[in-house]
């Protein structure tokens, strides 16, 4: 049951990464623009650098129970909708971060910029 609601909330997630990242794409005014892998960068260091290690090079205090950027980058199988799915519903004790969609976004592809594995 609880695998069920997982792997439910994991097909949920995604559908809401997607519409998040998707959803918009050329409709007018509010039409986005595409993810930045640099402001994504800023953010990562700004704000995620606190816990995870956001860079290609460990620097400063590892937390063992925290996955580095590039660890996560380098998952089988990681995609961007995935991480969004993460920052829009995260899991304890990962924090809700409140960025908007287009911070999720762009930190997102910063994160898959760092990935070595096809
Ligand atoms: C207060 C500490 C903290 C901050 C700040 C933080 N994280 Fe996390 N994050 C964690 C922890 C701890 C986990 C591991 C949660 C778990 O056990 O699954 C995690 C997990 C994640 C995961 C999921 C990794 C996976 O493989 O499932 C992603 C993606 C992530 N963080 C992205 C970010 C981003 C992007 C930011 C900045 C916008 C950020 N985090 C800021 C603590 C933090």
């Amino acid at each position: 049951m609880t695998r069920i609601y997982s792997v439910l909330s994991f097909f949920l997630c995604s559908g809401i990464a997607a519409a998040f990242l998707f959803g918009n794409a050329g409709n007018g005014p509010s039409a986005q623009r595409a993810a930045d892998v640099n402001k994504g960068m800023e953010i990562a260091q700004q704000i995620c650098s606190t816990c995870h290690i956001v860079g290609k090079d460990a620097k400063g205090v590892v937390k063992a129970d925290v996955p580095s950027f590039t660890s996560i980058a380098d998952k089988p199988g990681q995609t961007t909708e995935f991480i969004v799915g993460r920052l829009v519903l995260p899991y304890r004790p990962m924090p809700d971060l409140k960025l908007t969609r287009l911070e999720m976004a762009d930190v997102a592809a910063y994160i898959m910029s760092l990935r070595e594995k096809q």
